[in-house]
């Protein structure tokens, strides 16, 4: 299949449905998706019974889905999700939640075969530390177009690199609204993607195309080095304003 046939095929009923929704009903409606989480740590924990609960089905890419921690992140997830090897968790997926550790998103990405037609979430950082212990962004371009190139023909957006794990499950225990950043070249993966995290009770904005992802990528820098200073504490909150038209 062509990527225009994989294109309208995959968007345009979505897209209908979506500005219908939206318009009609003022409010989002998210199709049931399937969700491949690769990976079982902090994030996929956090993610995979979220997405679970708001009736998506999920299955598990590990390394070994044997491990106690994946049997028990299966049950905690329940509603028929089931771990596998990663490969065979994208086969059937629409939907590919990267929940790695930043520094192999590349060999990572390229293991799981042909993506294309199917949305990638990047929640990653390619994190690591200078000389004087504080955290660097160590990717020469971003790790959300380090998956791009490793996976052409899907529609990579960056998405919940900027907070912790434990905001994943409860953005409410902030004390107020969080945002979501989202960048990435498919306008249409970036509005699902946005249903995603406003079902989360997230608030989302789209900051553009996948170049910007470096900088989305240094917000978590700075949120993380801010965090282990002992500075005060904070999350992003991106108020919007009224466009000036003029
Ligand atoms: N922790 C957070 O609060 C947080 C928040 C926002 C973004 N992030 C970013 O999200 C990504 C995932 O974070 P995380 O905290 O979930 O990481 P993590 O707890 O270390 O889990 C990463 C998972 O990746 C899988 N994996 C595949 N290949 C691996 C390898 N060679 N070595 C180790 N693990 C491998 C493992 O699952 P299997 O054993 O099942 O294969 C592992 O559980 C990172 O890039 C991180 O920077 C983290």
């Amino acid at each position: 299949m062509d990527q225009v046939t994989i294109y309208l095929r995959r968007f345009l009923p979505r897209i209908a449905i979506f500005l219908l929704a939206s318009g009609l009903l003022g409010a989002s409606l998210a199709t049931a998706e399937t969700i491949a989480v690769i990976g079982t740590g902090d994030v996929a924990r956090a993610l995979g019974p979220e997405f679970a609960e708001l009736g998506h089905s999920i299955v598990y890419g590990s390394r070994d889905a044997t491990q106690q921690k994946v049997v028990d992140l299966v049950t905690k997830t329940g509603h028929g999700a089931y771990a596998t090897t990663p490969v065979k968790a994208v086969d059937g997926a629409d939907i590919v939640v990267l929940a790695v550790p930043g520094m192999l998103v590349k060999t990572i990405t390229e293991g799981l075969g042909d993506l294309s037609g199917k949305i990638i979430i990047d929640p990653t950082n390619p994190l690591g530390k200078d000389e004087n212990g504080f955290f660097i962004h160590r990717a020469a371009t971003s790790n959300a177009e380090i998956i791009q190139a490793a996976a052409p023909g899907a529609f990579v957006v960056k998405a919940f690199s900027t907070v912790g794990w434990r905001t994943m499950i409860d953005p409410d225990s902030t004390g107020g609204p969080i945002t979501i950043p989202l960048v990435g070249d498919n306008e249409a993966a970036k509005v699902t993607v946005a249903e995603l995290a406003s079902d989360l009770g997230f608030e989302t904005i789209d900051l553009g195309p996948l170049r910007h992802a470096a900088y989305v990528e240094g917000m978590l820098i700075l949120w993380i080095n801010n965090r282990y200073a002992g500075g005060q504490p904070f999350e992003y909150y991106l108020r919007k304003t009224p466009r000036n038209e003029s």
